[in-house]
């Protein structure tokens, strides 16, 4: 459950080659706002709500839902990723990609081969599985072609083809990645731009709950009973992050864990990564025995039957619009990834050492509503 696909949104953020990313449009609620009784004749976008099915391997890796690509149109799924901002699927210009749904081109009239290839290589594989040298790689084409999300149509959208891809994609049950960053692009852009409102909301649920949901457009305020609490985005880039005063483990803190840090969400990871000082810190006031495993740097493990005897919860601090602070919390459930693929009585733990990069992904945001405002870049979450 390492997340591949965050990997593959940090990859993508720095790929310079896709003209949209290098320009990204600053996309505010104020300019959508029309005149008053213009904007009475000019009826707005609806937002739309789309299933999602949850990826599932032992614990909740990702959630995927389904998106049309071409005319006709051809169904693709996705992730939908917080921490990317680029669309990639495969396609039938790529034979290592049989496991997947492959967009055809040749069937799409409005297809526009855009010519620019790159290649991005992971950091980071799916799962507990190693990552060996270029073990998680994808070769990709851009090109435009007509995209629909939940029912809402976009010509002209932005998108990567899947031209390659190493096998350890083969057990994803989706055929590629909507970047949902924070400035939006492609097809949410365009919605955006023709009066859709710039927010949506996510439910993602464990497997047991189900009915996991993206809103594109809005917020479902059927799937949670408590106050949304709002927290203004501490960058201004494509990244969702929020400023946190501190965290504590077990209802504990030190010096190095109570000091202010910038963290990212990442809808397309369920770990959880932090500097390897930090992490280490946290696992402290979980357990010593649990390890570095040098089998795949980064993770740590304990035998697998000494995870559910410990307590390991997480409380991030962040500090809401009105200044007042809040924790958003991964419980001890979440400590166990499953057992790595060379020792299955060592299982992984829930925090990956990352220098560099301070991330929560799905672990943290399946216990929330949450709510992803392009327009006020703020990020909202209600308890679920
Ligand atoms: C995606 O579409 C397929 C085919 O219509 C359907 O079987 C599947 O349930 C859909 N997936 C989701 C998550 O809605
Ligand atoms: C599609 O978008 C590109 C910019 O991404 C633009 O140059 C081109 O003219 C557009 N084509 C159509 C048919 O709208
Ligand atoms: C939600 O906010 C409203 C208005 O501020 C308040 O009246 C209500 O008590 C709050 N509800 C909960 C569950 O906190
Ligand atoms: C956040 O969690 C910590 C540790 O459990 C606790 O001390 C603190 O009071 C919590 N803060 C809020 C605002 O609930
Ligand atoms: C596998 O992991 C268990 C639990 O940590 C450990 O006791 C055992 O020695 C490991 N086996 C091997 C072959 O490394």
């Amino acid at each position: 459950m390492l997340g591949a696909l965050c990997i593959l949104g940090f990859a993508l953020l720095v790929i310079a080659d896709n003209p949209i990313e290098s320009g990204p449009q600053k996309i505010t609620l104020a300019s959508r706002i029309a005149p008053l009784g213009k904007s009475l004749k000019r009826r707005a976008l609806s937002p739309s709500n789309i299933p999602l099915a949850d990826f599932f391997k032992g614990t909740d890796l990702q959630w995927f839902g389904n998106i049309t690509v071409g005319t006709p149109p051809q169904d693709v799924t996705v992730v939908f990723d917080t921490g990317s901002s680029t669309l990639e699927f495969a396609s039938t210009l790529c034979s290592t990609c049989a496991s997947q749904i492959q967009f055809d081109p040749s069937q799409s009239s409005t297809f526009v081969d855009g010519g620019r290839t790159s290649t991005i290589t992971f950091a980071t594989g799916v799962g507990v599985d190693p990552v060996v040298g270029d073990n998680y790689q994808l070769n990709l084409r851009s090109a435009t072609d007509t995209v629909s999300v939940g029912g809402l149509t976009s010509p002209n959208v932005s998108l990567f083809l899947i031209t390659e891809q190493t096998p350890t994609f083969d057990i994803d049950p989706f055929s590629g990645i909507q970047g949902m960053g924070a400035r939006a692009q492609g097809f949410f852009a365009a919605l955006i731009a023709r009066g859709l409102p710039s927010l949506f909301g996510l439910f993602l649920t464990p497997l047991s709950v189900g009915n996991a949901e993206l809103t594109i457009g809005g917020i479902d305020e059927t799937k949670f009973s408590s106050n949304l609490t709002f927290a203004s985005q501490a960058g201004t880039g494509a990244a969702w992050e929020l400023r946190s005063p501190g965290i504590s483990v077990n209802g504990k803190t030190t010096s190095l864990l109570n000091t202010q840090r910038t963290i990212i969400f990442d809808s397309g990871t369920s770990n959880v990564l932090f500097d390897t000082a930090t992490a280490e810190a946290m696992y402290a006031l979980i357990s010593p025995d649990i390890q570095p495993n040098p089998a795949e740097p980064g993770t740590y493990g304990i035998a697998c039957d000494r995870i559910p005897t410990l307590p390991a919860v997480i409380d991030v601090t962040f500090t809401s619009q009105q200044g007042t602070p809040f924790n958003l919390t991964i419980p001890s459930s979440e400590l166990s990834v499953g057992p790595f693929a060379s020792n299955s009585s060592l299982c992984q733990t829930l925090i990956n050492a990352f220098d560099g990069l301070e991330l929560v992904g799905g672990s943290l945001l399946k216990h929330y509503y949450s709510v992803w405002d392009v327009g006020n870049q703020r990020m909202g979450f209600a308890p679920i």
